[in-house]
């Protein structure tokens, strides 16, 4: 039996399902514990990753986690792991989490993770991608409202990846053998801008989309609107002062799981419904 958390999420329902096609027993956790639309072989089960102790049904009997980063307490989660018996952990991680500079927020909650994985005494992977094609969802109620695609950042490409690649990683690192110890540092299969996403969406859609790069210091106020200020700063270290480098094209998806990681025509392709 393999748990895997955030499984109503990007990255967890692609885990899930990539456990599923393998023929795995999983358990799809989230907080209310509400069917996520998964098929058989699949049980959904309640639990908070903010309060360890509430996890402690949905662990019994699980051999492998799949467990998302940066909650309250995540030496206490590996601890309620550990008491039931789990015998390993695929940490999710971040790009950054290897950089050392613990004074940028996002970088700091990587990296306690990783740490905390690290020394729970069970056999752990680290998987450390770079940013989501999921994240193009974003882009949703702009989509619903006009054809003008605005984002941040507009000049910083990033080698993203496909959360289904990111599930099949995930997947051969919990069933197999030999990836303990490991950091699998993983991204798709060329860096692409984001007026290249919208370009590549609008002839998916058949829409005469255009982009428009947010400039930083109007960014910088929409952003702090939406999030605290300290995840801005660290976006900003990223992507503007250069800090974080995410246009590498790495070869480990293929490496871990035999077969190439898909292009961001393959994630359209794959989401039409929902863009539509
Ligand atoms: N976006 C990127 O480019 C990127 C890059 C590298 C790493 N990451 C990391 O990847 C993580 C996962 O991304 P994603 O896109 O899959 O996230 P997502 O689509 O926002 O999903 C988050 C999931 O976590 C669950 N969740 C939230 N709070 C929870 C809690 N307290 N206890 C239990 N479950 C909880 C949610 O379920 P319910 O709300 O139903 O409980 C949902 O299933 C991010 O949080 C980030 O740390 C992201």
């Amino acid at each position: 039996m393999y748990l895997v958390s955030g499984a109503s999420g990007n990255v967890g329902r692609a885990v899930v399902e990539a456990l599923v096609a393998d023929g795995r027993e999983v358990r799809a956790l989230t907080r209310s514990g509400a069917p996520a639309g998964f098929g058989e072989g699949v049980a959904t089960v309640a639990g908070n990753l903010d309060e360890p102790a509430s996890l402690a049904a949905a662990l019994e009997g699980v051999r492998g986690v799949f467990l998302l980063p940066g909650y309250a307490d995540m030496p206490g989660v590996l601890a309620e792991a550990a008491k039931a018996g789990v015998e390993r952990v695929v940490q999710l991680s971040g790009m950054s989490a290897g950089s050392g500079d613990l004074t940028n927020a996002v970088t700091a909650y990587m990296a306690a993770s990783e740490d905390a994985v690290r020394a729970s005494g069970l056999a752990w992977t680290i998987v450390r991608p770079s940013a989501f094609m999921a994240n193009t969802l974003r882009w949703l109620p702009q989509l619903r409202e006009g054809d003008v695609v605005r984002e941040a950042f507009g000049d910083v490409a990033a080698a993203m990846i496909d959360p289904y690649d990111i599930g099949r990683v995930v997947r051969v690192a919990l069933t197999d053998d030999g990836h303990a110890g490991k950091v699998y540092e993983v991204s798709g299969p060329e860096p692409i801008l984001p007026a290249e996403r919208a370009r590549v969406l609008a002839r998916e859609l058949g829409r005469d989309l255009r982009f428009e790069a947010i400039p930083d210091d109007v960014a910088r106020v929409e952003m702090e609107a939406a999030m605290p200020k300290k995840y801005v700063d660290a976006f900003f270290d990223f992507y503007v002062d250069g800090n974080l480098d995410e246009s590498r094209v790495l070869p480990t998806v293929e490496e871990v799981t035999g077969t190439a990681p898909r292009g961001f025509r393959e994630w359209v392709r794959a989401h039409l419904a929902e863009l539509s």
